[in-house]
């Protein structure tokens, strides 16, 4: 219920200028934010690579008209030049979420963000880089994999996002689990109706377990995105009994959360990204890790009535 309540409220406008008016969110922010602005995201993206990998996320999202999507463009292309001036390209590429670059846009949206996405992908290929297409809620789904499928004709090393708490994403790991498919496979983060999407925990990780054994067996390279022990215990199992090599999966968890997990995974040799998101835009991102966690809530709560 509280969950369901903070994903609505993630994307209103009211909400927004209520919550950006708390003095203390900033602060709570700043735990999974790595700053407002690139210049303030490189130091985190230099330390967190000396051991892990990176992928970078510009914040923003369902953007209204063209001018922003090139604006969201412009600073993946600047981003991706500095990841290449500061050396540090090899371990960090970006995550981009479509809507970002125009796929809502009323009239040729698709076509926009493909297009959109199309010049991100030329700027990473500069730079030495990937990019994943992060996945949105599951009006986009479809879209999103389409858009994919175009990309990978010129840049067969896009990656994409799968949720486990939609049914059909068995069947979509199916489809990607071949040679040269990068799948990076989360629980899932919108409020999603019970006719497309598993609505109960125990539902959602046992098909991300289903999930998970289709792309290990698979030829792809799964990307184990989650923060839950018996998750990447699972996972690691089944990379081991498949034959996979710590450098055929990776495993990949939010800046902010489950870091002495993430220098573990690390320091055994395993391949660890964290997604990094900086910018302005962190209104949803930061709304959807509340919802994700009860104790994150009541955290904020406390600093609210403080206030
Ligand atoms: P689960 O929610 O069961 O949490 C397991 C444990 O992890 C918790 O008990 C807690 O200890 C810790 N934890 C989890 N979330 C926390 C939080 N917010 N704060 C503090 N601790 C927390 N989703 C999506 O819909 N589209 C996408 O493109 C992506 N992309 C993405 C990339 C990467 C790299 C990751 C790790 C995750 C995403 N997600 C996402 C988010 C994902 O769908 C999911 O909502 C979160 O990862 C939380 O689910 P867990 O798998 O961590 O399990």
């Amino acid at each position: 219920m509280l969950r369901t309540s903070l994903l609505i409220a993630a994307r209103s406008a009211g909400c927004r200028k209520l919550v950006e008016r708390v003095p203390f969110t900033r602060n709570l922010v700043a735990r999974f934010v790595a700053g407002s602005t690139l210049e303030e995201a490189l130091p985190t993206v230099a330390r967190l690579t000396e051991d892990r990998l990176v992928t970078l996320d510009h914040l923003g999202e369902d953007v209204t008209d063209e001018a922003q999507a090139r604006t969201t463009v412009d600073a993946y292309a600047r981003l991706l030049g500095e990841l290449d001036r500061a050396g540090l390209a090899d371990r960090a590429e970006v995550s981009v979420k479509l809507s970002a670059v125009g796929q809502f846009l009323p009239a040729d949206g698709e076509k926009i963000a493909l297009d959109n996405a199309r010049l991100i992908c030329e700027a990473a290929a500069a730079a030495g880089t990937t990019v994943t297409l992060d996945m949105e809620d599951h009006t986009t789904t479809d879209s999103t994999l389409g858009i994919l499928r175009e990309l990978r004709v010129d840049f067969p090393w896009v990656g994409a996002v799968l949720q486990a708490y939609l049914r059909r994403t068995e069947a979509d790991c199916r489809d990607l689990a071949h040679e040269g498919s990068r799948v990076r496979l989360c629980k899932g983060a919108y409020d999603e109706p019970a006719s497309v999407a598993y609505r109960d925990k125990s539902e959602v990780d046992r098909s991300y377990v289903r999930c998970l054994k289709t792309l290990v067996a698979g030829s792809g390279y799964p990307m184990v995105a989650t923060h839950d022990p018996r998750m990447v215990a699972i996972a690691e199992r089944l990379a081991a009994g498949a034959g996979r090599s710590a450098h055929d999966h990776e495993y990949q968890m939010l800046h902010g959360i489950r870091e002495a997990e993430q220098v573990r995974i690390a320091a055994q040799g395993g391949r660890m990204r964290v997604y990094v998101p900086y910018g302005d835009e962190w209104y949803g991102y930061f709304m959807r890790r509340l919802a994700e966690r009860p104790a994150n809530i009541a955290f904020f709560a406390r600093s609210l009535v403080g206030s």
